[in-house]
């Protein structure tokens, strides 16, 4: 494997990785397929994470077996963000997940550069709101790419912002969809998760809090 250079850049999903959001975007969804009178299960939602708005909505809609015009989408789409915006809108610092601050100071002694690759268009609002822009050299969200994980685009133009080659990155993702685009982008991925959902990563973590310099060095032997 080409997976032996040495690790100059980590790239970060936001939702599911860096603060809960995974759960809101589920709760949001949920809410608006009650409101369409069926349910959304967890395993369901799984596979909607990481996925673009409008390409979850259409999963949304396709599991509930209902069809919409263009129009009736965008408002749908309103819908489930107004609520989700409604969730984010109190988040705050001590929203951070388990270990991640620790892990960022980490790398920024080390002088490995740091981005966050997200599909979500509110992810500037949520890292201006747990107020971690300091330790960012790039910010990829859902309003700069065109195609969504498991497309590699999110993490090839944070890669690309930074200034570094695919081989120099290490991606760490809680959607299965993520961990793919990581690799079609000729890249690391640790999963951060379930090791059977994310099986396809070169190494499986729980949570940030389980993760270190010295742990990340490992991937390069
Ligand atoms: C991803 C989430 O980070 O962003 C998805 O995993 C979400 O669940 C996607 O659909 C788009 O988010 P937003 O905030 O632009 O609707
Ligand atoms: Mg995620």
């Amino acid at each position: 494997m080409s997976h032996s250079s040495e690790i100059q850049a980590c790239i970060f999903d936001l939702d599911g990785v860096i603060v809960d959001t995974a759960n809101f975007h589920y709760k949001a969804w949920k809410r608006l397929a009650n409101e369409l009178g069926f349910d959304l299960l967890p395993e369901q939602n799984e596979k909607m994470k990481g996925i673009s708005r409008m390409e979850s909505l259409d999963m949304l809609l396709e599991m509930g077996n209902i069809e919409a015009t263009r129009k009736e989408k965008k408002q749908l789409a309103d819908m489930k963000n107004n609520w989700y915006r409604d969730y984010i809108s109190e988040m705050q610092p001590q929203d951070i997940l388990p270990g991640v601050l620790d892990f960022l100071e980490e790398l920024t002694e080390a002088h490995i550069l740091v981005a966050i690759g997200s599909a979500s268009k509110n992810a500037p609002t949520i890292v201006r709101q747990v107020q971690i822009g300091r330790y960012l050299d790039a910010l990829i969200d859902g309003s700069k790419v065109t195609k969504g994980k498991p497309n590699p685009e999110v993490f090839l133009k944070a890669a690309e912002e930074m200034g570094m080659e695919p081989a120099d990155c290490v991606v760490f993702e809680d959607a299965r969809s993520g961990i793919e685009a990581a690799k079609n982008g000729g890249m690391r991925a640790i999963g951060v998760g379930s090791e059977q959902m994310l099986h396809q990563a070169d190494m499986v973590i729980p949570g940030l809090d389980h993760i270190n310099l010295e742990k990340l060095r490992t991937l390069e032997k």
